[in-house]
């Protein structure tokens, strides 16, 4: 598989989907240093500090209809937890869609986005990670809600260790949803989470809501008994605990 590896790039999401749309083979990743335009969700910038965090994406071309692509992100998160989860002595865990937390930080995030071929077809999608390793501090706006390994553990792990660990299982739980489809890796999203059960404020758009988030459904939308006592799935948004 290709690895191809820049000191700087504007996003590495970016550049995948140049890739991607040009033919790259599936598998291929693209790394980066640093991002000078790292995107987050919900149009939001993603801090790419030089050679302190962790900034990829992967090129993927699945099989799949395109309504359960939602589950590559879910797939993404279960394998970067578990990876992560040797380098620390404290929990890491899920928040759904896609934020990975260590002590009600944010220690990562995955940005997946599709590409599409003329007529609409799906030719692929690009999952992006970003890991905070070892940032010793963030921009004051940042500072209350992200945080990095170093951080919480004062240790100063190599980050290719990180990747390759986080590589590994990227592959093998991709095998795992291709084969025997996406009910593995909602089981284990499920176990690397705390917020099921939990009350939560959903916001989409606009809008608000707030209630319980009782399960993922099979498509990984959030399930939530709403306060009204309805019960809705929510494929998008902002989940505050
Ligand atoms: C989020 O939590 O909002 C998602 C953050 C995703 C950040 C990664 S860093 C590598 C890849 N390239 C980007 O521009 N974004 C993703």
């Amino acid at each position: 598989r290709q690895i191809i590896a820049h000191d700087e790039l504007e996003s590495t999401n970016d550049l995948a989907k140049k890739l991607l749309a040009d033919g790259a083979e599936e598998g291929t990743l693209v790394l980066a240093d640093t991002q000078t335009r790292g995107k987050g969700r919900l149009g939001r910038s993603w801090f790419s500090e030089k050679g302190t965090g962790l900034y990829f994406s992967l090129i993927l071309k699945p099989a799949l209809p395109r309504e359960q692509h939602p589950s590559l992100t879910l797939m993404a998160a279960v394998a970067t937890v578990e990876a992560l989860q040797p380098f620390s002595p404290h929990p890491i865990t899920l928040k759904w869609p896609n934020d990975i937390l260590l002590n009600q930080r944010k220690l990562g995030g995955i940005l997946s986005e599709q590409v599409l071929a003329p007529g609409d077809t799906v030719s692929g999608v690009v999952v992006g990670i970003g890991i905070n390793v070892n940032q010793t501090r963030f921009p004051e706006e940042l500072a209350a809600v992200a945080t990095s390994l170093y951080i919480e553990t004062r240790e100063q792990p190599e980050r290719s260790d990180i990747f390759s660990f986080i590589i590994n299982y990227l592959y093998k739980y991709y095998q795992i949803l291709l084969e025997d489809g996406a009910s593995p890796i909602l089981s284990r999203w499920r176990q690397n989470s705390r917020m099921l059960g939990s009350s939560i404020l959903l916001r989409q758009g606009a809008e608000t809501h707030t209630g319980v988030a009782i399960d993922l459904d099979a498509a990984g939308r959030l399930v939530v008994r709403l306060n009204s006592g309805e019960v809705r799935a929510f494929d998008g948004g902002e989940v505050t605990l």
